[in-house]
C-alpha cells in the first residue's frame, strides 16, 4: 500500500460493504502512526468493560489492550429533526422579510426549530440509533462517541448525557468537540485519528446544533439563515484494503473570530456584587452567551475562498481528481456558496448534494443531515467517493475525501 507525502493510504480498491470488524485486520502492519522499531500496540483505558467495574475501578483495571488497526470506514448514518417547521412566510411575521429575498439569496425556503420536550440530546440520539441501526452494531460495541456541537444542552458537554440516553452499558469515552459548522468533518478527523492510533473500533460521530436558541430572532440578517438538526456516522475500524478515510485538510484562523461569534458578555447589571466583595473585583461579575453575531458578506467571501482549496488539497493527498468524485457534500449555508464551489471545482450541478431548501443551515448537523437523506433516497451507494467540507466559526474550515460504505 502506497502513502502520499503527508501519510495518507492511497488508491484503496472499491469496498464490500462489510458489516462487522474483520478478523483478517493485521494489527501489527499499518506502520501509520508509527516509525519503524516502535511498538504498534496501544494501550486504551477509554472504555470500561462492565458498568460495575466503573466504581472503584483502579487506572490498571480498567486499562484494556487495543489493537491499532489500517483503516477506518463509514458504515451507517442517521438523522433527525425537529417536528417544529418554520418556513419564510412564518418569518415574515416576526422581522421585515419575505420569501423572495430568502429564497433568492440563500435558497432555503423552511428549517425546523426545536420546541416542546425536544432537546440537541434527543435530536442526537434518536440520529445515533438509526446510524447504528443502519451499520448493523449493537449499541454496547460503540467504543468512542464525539459530539460535535456548539449548542450543548449543557455548557460542560452532552456527549456523556447522549452516551447515557443510548443506554451504552459499557460506558465508552463521550467527549464533545465545538468547531461550529466544520464540527463534523472535525468529528470525522477525529475519529479517523482515534481508531488509527488508539485502537477503537466502533466511533459515533454525531453533527448536532440548535443554533435556534442563539439566534436573535430580531435580527433579519441572521434568523432566517438557521435551523436544528442532528445527523450522525458509524465509523468502524477495518482493514486497510477497505480503507474509506482518503484524506483530510483542516485549519483554524483566530484572525476571523470577529466575522462570526457568539461570545460571552458580562452582565452589567451585576455591578454592586462586584464591589461589594473584600477583594477588589471578587465576585467577577455573572456572564453569559451572547446571541449569534455575523459580518455575513465577510463570510461567504470566505467560504468561497477557502472551501475550493482545502477540497483540491485534500484530492491531491487522496492522489484523486476533481472528475472523479461521485458527490460533493458541503456544509448546507447558503446555495449560491455550494454554486460557487461547485463552479470552481468544475462538478456539475447533478453531483452537488444540497437540502438546505427544507432545513437551511444546521451547523454541525448539515452534513451528516445532507449524507443521510442522500444514502436513504439512494443517490449515495456503497463505493461511492465523497468531498466533504465544513466552514465557519473559529474562523474553520475542514475538507475531507471519503467513500462510502
Ligand atoms: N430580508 C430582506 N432584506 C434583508 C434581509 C432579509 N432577511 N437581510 C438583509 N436584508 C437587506 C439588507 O438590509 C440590505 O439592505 P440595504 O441594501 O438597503 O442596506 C440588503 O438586504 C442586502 O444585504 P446584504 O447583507 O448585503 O445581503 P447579502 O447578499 O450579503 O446576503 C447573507 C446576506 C444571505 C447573510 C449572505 O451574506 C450569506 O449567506 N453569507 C454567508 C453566511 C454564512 O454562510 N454563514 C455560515 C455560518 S456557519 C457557522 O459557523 C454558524
Amino acid at each position: 500500500m502506497a502513502t502520499n507525502a503527508s501519510g495518507f493510504f492511497t488508491a484503496p480498491t472499491v469496498p464490500s460493504q462489510r458489516r462487522k470488524i474483520q478478523h483478517s485486520i493485521r494489527i501489527f502492519g499499518s506502520g501509520f502512526p508509527f516509525p519503524e522499531g516502535i511498538s504498534k500496540r496501544v494501550f486504551c483505558s477509554s472504555t470500561f468493560e462492565g458498568a460495575e467495574k466503573h466504581v472503584g475501578a483502579s487506572a490498571s483495571e480498567s486499562r484494556s489492550p487495543k489493537l491499532v488497526s489500517k483503516g477506518c470506514k463509514l458504515i451507517g448514518c442517521g438523522s433527525a429533526v425537529p417536528s417544529l417547521k418554520i418556513s419564510n412566510d412564518d418569518l415574515a411575521k416576526v422581522v421585515d422579510t419575505n420569501d423572495e429575498w430568502i429564497s433568492v439569496r440563500t435558497g432555503i425556503r423552511n428549517r425546523r426549530v426545536i420546541s416542546g420536550k425536544e432537546s440537541l440530546t434527543t435530536l442526537a440520539v434518536e440520529a445515533a440509533h438509526k446510524a447504528l441501526e443502519m451499520a448493523q452494531v449493537d449499541v454496547d460495541d460503540v467504543d468512542l462517541i464525539l459530539v460535535c456541537t456548539s449548542t450543548p444542552d449543557d455548557v460542560f458537554g452532552c456527549a456523556p448525557k447522549v452516551q447515557k440516553a443510548l443506554g451504552c452499558a459499557r460506558n465508552p469515552l463521550a467527549y464533545d468537540i465545538t468547531a461550529a459548522c466544520s464540527g463534523f468533518i472535525l468529528g470525522l478527523v477525529s475519529a479517523y485519528c482515534h481508531i488509527k492510533a488508539g485502537g477503537f473500533k466502533n466511533v459515533l460521530v454525531i453533527g448536532a446544533d440548535a443554533l435556534s436558541r442563539i439566534v436573535d430572532w430580531t435580527d433579519r440578517g441572521t434568523c432566517i439563515l438557521f435551523g436544528d438538526a442532528a445527523g450522525a456516522v458509524l465509523i468502524q475500524a477495518c482493514d486497510g484494503e477497505d480503507d474509506g478515510l482518503l484524506s483530510f485538510d483542516v485549519h483554524s484562523d483566530g484572525e476571523g473570530y470577529r466575522h462570526l461569534n457568539a461570545a460571552l458578555k458580562e452582565n452589567e447589571t451585576d455591578d454592586e456584587l462586584g464591589s461589594n466583595g473584600s477583594v477588589l473585583g471578587f465576585p467577577p461579575r455573572q456572564a453569559s452567551y451572547s446571541c449569534l453575531q455575523m459580518n455575513g458578506k465577510e463570510v461567504f467571501r470566505f467560504a468561497v475562498r477557502v472551501v475550493p482549496q482545502s477540497i483540491e488539497y485534500s484530492l491531491a493527498k487522496a492522489g484523486l481528481p476533481a472528475s472523479s468524485i461521485d458527490w460533493l457534500l458541503l456544509h448546507q449555508a447558503n446555495q449560491r456558496i455550494l454554486d460557487a464551489v461547485s463552479t470552481r471545482l468544475q462538478i456539475p450541478s447533478e453531483q452537488v448534494i444540497s437540502n438546505l431548501a427544507n432545513y437551511g443551515n444546521t451547523s454541525a448537523g448539515s452534513i451528516p443531515l445532507a449524507l443521510d437523506e442522500a444514502v436513504r433516497s439512494g443517490k449515495v451507494k456503497p463505493g461511492h467517493t465523497i468531498a466533504a467540507a465544513g466552514f465557519g466559526a473559529g474562523l474553520t474550515w475542514a475538507s475531507t475525501i471519503f467513500r462510502w460504505g
